[in-house]
């Protein structure tokens, strides 16, 4: 098959091409090097075509548009935080040019006849728990007041008790409030519309959060395992929200790529959104201390008990619909951490990434968004320091 991957220099983009690559199909990326995701130009795929421009920038490839039997669509500013601080960057970039390539891409003459595009885990919000009285639940995002008092386990909408985690299928409502979140869902809404009044095949994948090696530190689905892993390496603590056992729900980047190719290929996943994920959910303060520990050194987590707005407590995958279309993730992010660590070599880059912690902490706090004791300390926050096992 001829296939266009938007987006495919970024991190999931690069193993999709690889992946496709490797099944035989003709590749072209279309990809803007989005210096937010590109700290570094990132290297080329053999025998790839690669068209430098903005996905909605349509005539700039048009051809390849025309000659593709698929379109896979990656292309995403994918920062929640900046989202929030440029809202019409991201509803253009993400939202109005999808559209703007969806109408091209529709109405051409020659045209793919197959849409797939990437949606996201953060378009849940929440996402699914269990109230100990009414069941199944959906929960509104955790209030400012909520996460001053350390009332970490979002509330009931009906009797204000805690909820349970539980695992999130795809009738979930999307209730995402981040300006990035927003996006995503309406990227996944775009296809379905675009390609349903064009009578094309089309699938959404929902991935949670996908790591790998060479991911971006900023990336803000699993970069906080390599900035955990950068400070860890430098002797410095992991800084941690919360209490440490908010939980996400990881996935191998080869895992994602496998199922995009698959989406591409057949018709496994044609006509709906499927959750592409390992089905359990890890506590972000257990990666912490494996990564001290991994390092040695002495190094622990400081665990802040400071909450972000707009942050899902635990968030993880109900798979049923994946597993029907024949998805077997076997992706145990603990497992891979040393793997992962040494591959990343964060030794070597440990003094630089491991700032970009105290960076986003102090950008966190001057848009408002981080709730709790940090500013100036006034000693050491309860529980810092401590593993949060
Ligand atoms: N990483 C995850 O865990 C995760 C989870 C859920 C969904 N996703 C989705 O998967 C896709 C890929 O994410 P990623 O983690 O690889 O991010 P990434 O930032 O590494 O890749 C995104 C790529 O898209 C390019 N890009 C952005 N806007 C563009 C535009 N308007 N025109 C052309 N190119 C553009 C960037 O240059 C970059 O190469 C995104 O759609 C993202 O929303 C990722
Ligand atoms: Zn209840």
């Amino acid at each position: 098959m001829r296939v266009v991957v938007t987006g495919g220099w970024g991190f999931i983009g690069r193993a999709a091409v690889g992946e496709l690559k490797a099944r035989g199909h003709d590749v072209a990326v279309v990809d803007c090097l989005d210096p937010l995701s590109h700290p570094r130009r990132p290297p080329r795929h053999r025998g790839v075509r690669y068209r430098i421009c903005r996905v909605g920038d349509v005539a700039a490839w048009r051809e390849e548009m025309a000659r593709a039997d698929a379109l896979l669509h990656l292309a995403a500013r994918v920062s929640v935080m900046e989202s929030q601080l440029r809202p019409a960057a991201y509803l253009r970039g993400n939202a109005l040019e999808t559209e703007r390539m969806l109408r091209a891409a529709a109405r051409g003459r020659g045209r793919p006849s197959k849409f797939v595009v990437a949606s996201s885990v953060t378009a849940y919000g929440e996402g699914a728990r269990r109230c100990p009285t009414h069941g199944p639940v959906y929960p509104h995002p955790r209030t400012r007041a909520a996460l001053a008092a350390r009332r970490w386990e979002p509330e009931c909408p009906r009797c204000g008790e805690p909820t349970r985690r539980a695992p999130t299928p795809e009738t979930a409502p999307l209730t995402g409030t981040s300006i990035y979140s927003i996006t995503k869902r309406v990227q996944e809404d775009l296809v379905r519309s675009y390609a349903t009044r064009a009578g094309l095949a089309w699938a959404s994948l929902r991935l949670f959060n996908v790591y790998g090696a060479d991911q971006n530190p900023r990336n803000p689905y699993a970069g906080v395992v390599m900035m955990f892993g950068a400070r860890a390496a430098a002797g410095q603590p992991p800084i941690v929200f919360e209490d440490g056992r908010q939980g996400r729900d990881f996935l191998a980047v080869a895992e994602a790529a496998r199922a995009l190719a698959d989406a591409v290929e057949g018709d496994r996943y044609e006509g709906q959104a499927t959750n592409i994920a390992s089905g359990r959910p890890t506590a972000v303060g257990e990666i912490a201390a494996a990564a001290c520990d991994h390092f040695g050194g002495g190094a622990e987590p400081t665990v802040t008990h400071e909450g972000r707005l707009g942050d899902a407590r635990t968030t993880y995958a109900d798979l049923r619909l994946a597993r029907r279309a024949g998805f077997r993730p076997r992706s145990d992010l603990l497992r891979d951490l040393p793997q992962l660590l040494e591959a990343a070599d964060l030794r070597a880059r440990a003094g630089r990434a491991g700032h970009g912690q105290d960076e986003a902490r102090r950008a966190y706090r001057r848009a408002g968004v981080l709730v709790g004791p940090g500013g100036t300390p006034r000693g050491p926050p309860r529980g810092a320091g401590r593993k949060p096992r």
